[in-house]
């Protein structure tokens, strides 16, 4: 029998203070809900629907997500009611509900307290219970043995619930029959007046139903995100747990803490890489690599053996063996290939750079590809925009041009050709012609 999930994420999120939805807030570069689907789809779930509100709807659905809107928020109950309205019904279907705030939360526990509702004593009901530090404003768990008597809400608790360290995960598996009668009985008798899913339980309790608590090994998985205090706590957590990942595999991270990582890097085994570093947007490092202090890499592709030195790098690709920075700044769609460096204070812009070229100091490629071989002297300038238009600069293989040249687009400087200091070039130049000055002209010929 397949499970459906239902993920309630339509919270308004108040404590956020944002005009953002809450499920939104990223945490290492993804947002807390994709975190949470995530671990759903590595837990085999067939089939996830998410509950969103109006302002949420039209992002999730766009990701591709199925979404069932809750106008009003009524509560988590109310919210699990509008789900199960647009879910067919399944005699004998099981039912996994999940809040979208809680971006820690692995396929693991997904995965247990299914098996829960499987196991013995045929609950109605298991849910994820964990011990946490208190105070805390989770939902208490009242047992009766090994079973859960009823939740009762941080809110609403007298103070002797109050000093239960036992919390609601808000990680339920329930059998689909028992939650459609519970959630059809909920009432808004409560604090917040809110219909809470969470006496769910004491209605199945009352009708001689079973609900299995299942215990998380560690509290601080199963935290939900209601702040930006607790998203930043989130945060440090999914961090050191990406930088473990690519430790253990062989990456040496000097320090964790100042690492900032995010879900589906590649990283090569022996790659370094120094503080104040941080790496997203699907970025590919290879082996052996040495990466930062100071880095900031975002769609970066880099080859083996490469360097990325106080440098910025973005939507762009280095092969083998190359040097990037310090205080380089690559982006829109660079391409370098073997062996290329790129020096101090260098900007390449959608340039292309074959294998061995240097551009070291000071320089600005846009639109521009470079030969194999070539040198771009100190303080070159390509000179893409007229003002209304960008244009390339082509230059050859084996090509010196000159500190200071500024190349007027669009121009091809061919194969063997030399610029002298401070050329302005404006016409293009032939292959193994020699041109200076301003504008600049040819040179006699080498006798
Ligand atoms: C909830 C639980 C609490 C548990 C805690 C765990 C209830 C009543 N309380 O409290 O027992 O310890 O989570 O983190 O369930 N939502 C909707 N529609 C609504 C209201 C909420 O979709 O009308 C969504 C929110 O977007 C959120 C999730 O449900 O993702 C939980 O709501 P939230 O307000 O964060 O509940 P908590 O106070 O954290
Ligand atoms: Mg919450």
């Amino acid at each position: 029998m397949m499970v459906r999930a239902i993920v309630l994420a339509a919270g308004k999120g108040t404590r956020m203070k944002s005009a953002r939805p809450k499920v939104l807030h990223e945490l290492c570069g993804r947002p807390m809900l994709w975190y949470v689907l995530d671990a759903l789809r590595a837990a085999g779930i067939d089939q996830a629907l998410v509950v969103t509100n109006d302002e949420l709807d039209e992002g999730v659905r766009g990701a591709g997500v199925p979404t069932v809107v809750q106008r009003e928020q009524l509560g988590t109950g109310h919210a699990v009611q509008v789900a199960l309205e647009a879910l067919d019904v399944q005699s004998g279907g099981r039912v996994l509900v999940a809040y979208g705030d809680m971006p820690l939360v692995g396929a693991e526990i997904f995965r247990n307290v299914l098996a829960a509702l499987d196991g013995g004593g045929a609950p109605s009901l298991a849910l994820v219970t964990a011990r946490m530090p208190l105070p805390s404003n989770f939902g208490r768990i009242v047992r009766e043995g090994d079973e859960v008597a009823r939740i009762v809400e941080a809110r609403d608790a007298k103070p002797d619930e109050l000093t239960i360290d036992e919390m609601n995960a808000g990680i339920y598996a329930f059998d689909e029959a028992a939650l459609r009668d519970a959630v059809a009985h909920l009432r808004n008798d409560n604090a917040q007046g809110e219909y809470y899913l969470t006496d769910a339980v004491a209605h199945l309790r009352a009708g001689d139903r079973r609900v299995t608590p299942v215990v998380a090994d560690d509290g601080r998985d199963v935290i939900g995100i209601n702040d930006r205090v607790e998203l930043a706590l989130a945060r440090k957590a999914m961090n050191a747990r990406l930088c473990a990942h690519h430790m253990m595999a062989g990456v040496t991270i000097v320090d964790p803490d100042a690492t900032y990582l995010e879900p589906e890097l590649t990283i090569g085994r022996d790659t370094v890489i120094y503080p104040n570093t941080s790496i997203g947007r699907l970025s590919e490092i290879g082996e052996g690599c040495t990466i930062g202090p100071n880095a900031r890499l975002a769609n970066a592709k880099i080859g083996n053996a490469s360097e990325v030195r106080e440098s910025v790098v973005i939507d762009s690709t280095a092969g083998a063996n190359v040097c990037i920075g310090p205080f380089a700044h690559l982006r829109g769609e660079t391409l370098l290939a073997d062996d290329v460096r790129v020096g101090n204070f260098v900007e390449l812009k959608n340039a292309q750079m074959a294998a061995r070229s240097k551009a070291s100091h000071l320089t600005y490629l846009g639109d521009a590809s470079v030969g194999e071989d070539s040198n771009i002297g100190a303080g070159t300038i390509t000179a893409n925009f007229d003002g209304a238009k960008k244009h390339r600069t082509s230059i050859g293989k084996n090509v010196r041009i000159g500190s200071n040249s500024s190349i007027v687009a669009p121009r091809t400087i061919g194969d063997g050709a030399l610029t002298g200091a401070g050329a302005v070039v404006t016409k293009d130049v032939a292959p193994d012609e020699r041109v200076a000055g301003n504008p600049a002209r040819p040179l006699p010929k080498k006798p």
